[in-house]
C-alpha cells in the first residue's frame, strides 16, 4: 500500500527518537513491498522559533491531509518561562484537537527483558497488561483560563457527548480484550465526575452487557496501579487524570522511555507518539530510549494503516531486540547501554526473524 506520513520530530529528543521509527517503518515497507512517504513539518519550541506559531497552519494542513502523523515530543527549557506569550505544548494540544482525536492508547505490558528496570516487585509485574483510554481534548486542558491579580481559574468542562465517545471507544476495544473496563474519576468531589460516572454506566448498559465496567476514584487507582497492576484490562478517564495515571503506569514498564501512544478520532488518521517528553538533559546525545517511538510506529501500521501483521511484526522485534539486551542507558547498567541508533538497529535486524512474509499474507 501506500501511504503518507507526516513526521513532527519536535523538540529535545523528539528528532533523535522519530529518526528511529522513520527507520524502522521504512525497513517494514522495504520487506513488505509498501509505499510509505514521509513529510517533516514543524511543531513545538522549533515551530516557534522559525516561524512564531507552536502549531504553524501548514503543520496543521499536512496533518489533515496525511494518513497518519508521528510526532517525538514537544517542549523545553528555552520556551518554558514563567511569563512566555506562547508555549510549544499549545501546538501540541492544538493539534490534538485540530484533528478531533479524542481517544488516547496507552497500553501498557511490560517487557520480561526490562521487569528489573522497574520499581515494583518483579512478581506484581507478571502478566501485566493493560490499556489507558486517556480522553483526549476536552476537560480542564481546554476550559477557558483566567488569571487576575488576586488568582488564578482553569475550567473543567465535559458534555455528555465528549464522555460517551470515550466510553465507547473503550468499551469497543476492550471487547478485543478482557472484556473489562475500569472508569475512573473523582465522583465524591466533582460534577463533571458524576456526570462521567453516570454517562458510562448508561452507555456500557445500552450498548455493551457484555462489558463488565467497575468505577474506581483516581486516588485509589493510583495506588491499585502499582499494587494490583494485573487486575486492570481497560482504563478509562478523563484528560488530566489519564495524563497523571500514564506516567505512573510508566514505571510498571520500567521506564518512560518504553510506552507508545495512538490518539484516534472518529476516522483512521491518527496521531502516533511516545507518552515521554523532551528531555531536554539527554538531548542530541544520541542516548535517548527509541523503543517508545518505535512502538508508536507500530500502532500506526495497526490503527491507521490497518497493517495488523506488520504492527504485530514490529512489536515482535522490539521485544527479540530487549531480550537480546538492547538496552538504552534508561534501561542498562553503566557501560552496557547502546545508543538510539543500535537499538533501532537491533529491532531492524529482528525484523527479519520476528516476521515471516509467508506467514504475514496468510
Ligand atoms: C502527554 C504530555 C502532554 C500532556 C504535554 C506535553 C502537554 O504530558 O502527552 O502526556 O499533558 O498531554
Ligand atoms: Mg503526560
Amino acid at each position: 500500500m501506500h501511504a503518507d506520513i507526516v513526521v513532527l520530530p519536535g523538540d529535545g529528543i523528539g528528532p533523535e527518537v522519530t529518526a528511529a521509527a522513520v527507520a524502522v517503518l521504512q525497513a517494514v515497507a522495504d520487506r513488505h513491498g509498501h509505499r510509505f512517504a514521509f513529510a517533516e513539518h514543524d511543531i513545538g519550541g522549533i515551530a516557534i522559533d522559525r516561524h512564531g506559531d507552536p502549531l504553524p497552519a501548514a503543520t496543521l494542513d499536512a496533518c489533515r491531509n496525511a494518513d497518519a502523523v508521528l510526532l517525538g515530543a514537544v517542549g523545553g527549557p528555552k520556551w518554558s518561562a514563567p511569563n512566555a506569550p506562547v508555549r510549544p505544548e499549545q501546538g501540541l494540544l492544538a493539534l490534538r484537537r485540530g484533528l478531533g482525536l479524542y481517544a488516547n492508547l496507552r497500553p501498557v505490558q511490560p517487557h520480561p527483558a526490562t521487569l528489573g528496570a522497574s520499581p515494583i516487585k518483579p512478581h506484581l509485574l507478571a502478566g501485566v497488561d493493560l490499556l489507558v483510554v486517556r480522553e483526549l481534548t476536552g476537560g480542564i486542558y481546554f476550559g477557558d483560563k483566567t488569571r487576575d491579580a488576586e488568582g488564578a481559574s482553569d475550567l473543567c468542562r465535559y458534555s455528555v457527548a465528549e464522555i460517551e465517545r470515550v466510553v465507547r471507544r473503550a468499551c469497543t476495544l476492550a471487547r478485543g480484550r478482557r472484556r473489562h473496563v475500569t472508569s475512573v474519576d473523582k465522583a465524591n468531589v466533582l460534577e463533571t465526575s458524576r456526570l462521567w460516572r453516570e454517562t458510562a454506566e448508561r452507555v456500557v448498559g445500552e450498548e455493551f452487557p457484555d462489558v463488565t465496567l467497575e468505577h474506581q476514584l483516581v486516588d485509589s487507582m493510583a495506588m491499585h496501579l502499582l499494587s494490583r497492576p494485573r487486575a486492570y484490562d481497560v482504563i478509562v478517564t478523563e484528560n488530566m487524570f489519564g495524563d497523571i495515571l500514564t506516567d505512573e503506569a510508566s514505571m510498571l514498564a520500567g521506564s518512560m522511555g518504553l510506552l507508545p501512544s495512538a490518539s484516534l478520532g472518529d476516522g483512521d488518521r491518527g496521531l502516533y507518539e511516545p507518552i515521554h517528553g523532551s528531555a531536554p538533559d539527554i538531548a542530541g546525545r544520541g542516548i535517548a530510549n527509541p523503543v517508545g517511538a518505535i512502538l508508536s510506529a507500530a500502532l500506526l501500521l495497526r490503527h491507521s494503516l490497518r497493517l495488523e501483521a506488520e504492527a504485530v511484526c514490529v512489536e515482535r522485534a522490539v521485544g527479540a531486540a530487549l531480550d537480546a539486551g538492547a538496552f538504552t542507558a534508561d534501561l542498562a547498567g553503566d557501560g552496557r547501554a547502546l545508543g538510539t541508533e543500535a537499538v533501532a538497529a537491533a529491532v531492524i535486524d529482528a525484523l527479519a526473524t520476528a516476521c515471516h512474509v509467508s506467514e504475514l499474507r496468510d
